[in-house]
């Protein structure tokens, strides 16, 4: 369903202002991805992860340093980058279907259900709620819920899916120290290419 795009970070450095001075978080970061390729960043909580990922959505744009997907260069959001947020935001008025229609909606993109109809069962059944469609987001899990909202952005088929994840601190902690690949908890994120890996197909 993904088909994917090439993502070229190039030194990239942002840093917000708050209580009266400024807070670096990205230090000239450089990082690219092939189509189709899996990159996982990985560190510590407050390391900058999700400030990446919004640059990448659209949402927040570089100090310094630039963001391109297949040699456009990011100026705002745009529906072939889908991210999907920590928090699953089910509309609670809504069935799980319904919530995932939210997808095509949001494109502005209003087919008939002959046409949207299969996407969103084929997007169900690819996070496995094929059975929950007719189900209300406070009957769900909070998986289930995580998996409902990944179904909401992959129904609009994005080039780039962008999943900010929760992973326990401590997890990531437990590593932190003097043979430590990834930096201390309070430090920001100031490597040069975070762990990466290809996906198998
Ligand atoms: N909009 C913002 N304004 C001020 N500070 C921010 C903003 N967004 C993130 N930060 C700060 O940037 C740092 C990195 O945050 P974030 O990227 O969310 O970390 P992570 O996703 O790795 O846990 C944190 O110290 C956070 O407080
Ligand atoms: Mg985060």
């Amino acid at each position: 369903m993904v088909s994917g795009a090439a993502i070229e970070i190039r030194n990239v450095t942002q840093a917000f202002r708050g209580g009266g001075r400024d807070l670096p978080v990205l230090d000239d970061i450089t990082l690219t991805a092939r189509p189709g390729e899996f990159v996982a960043l990985i560190g510590p909580s407050g390391s900058g992860k999700s400030t990446l990922i919004r640059l990448l959505a659209g949402l927040d744009t570089p100090l310094f340093g630039t963001v391109h997907v297949d040699g456009d260069r990011i100026t705002g959001p745009d529906p072939s980058r889908a991210l999907v947020f920590q928090d699953p935001t089910l509309l609670p008025w809504r069935t799980v279907r319904d919530n995932v229609a939210i997808g095509p909606q949001a494109r502005r993109q209003r087919p008939g259900p002959a046409e949207s109809g299969p996407r969103i069962d084929e997007a169900l059944d690819l996070v496995g709620l094929t059975d929950f469609a007719g189900a209300w987001p406070a009957q769900l899990s909070g998986g289930m819920a995580q998996r409902a909202a990944l179904a909401r952005a992959l129904v609009n088929d994005p080039s780039v899916l962008l999943l900010s994840l929760i992973h326990s601190c401590r997890v990531s902690c437990s590593g932190c120290g003097s043979n430590a690949d990834s930096p201390p908890c309070s430090s920001p994120m100031t490597s040069t290419r975070p762990s990466s890996w290809p996906t198998a197909s």
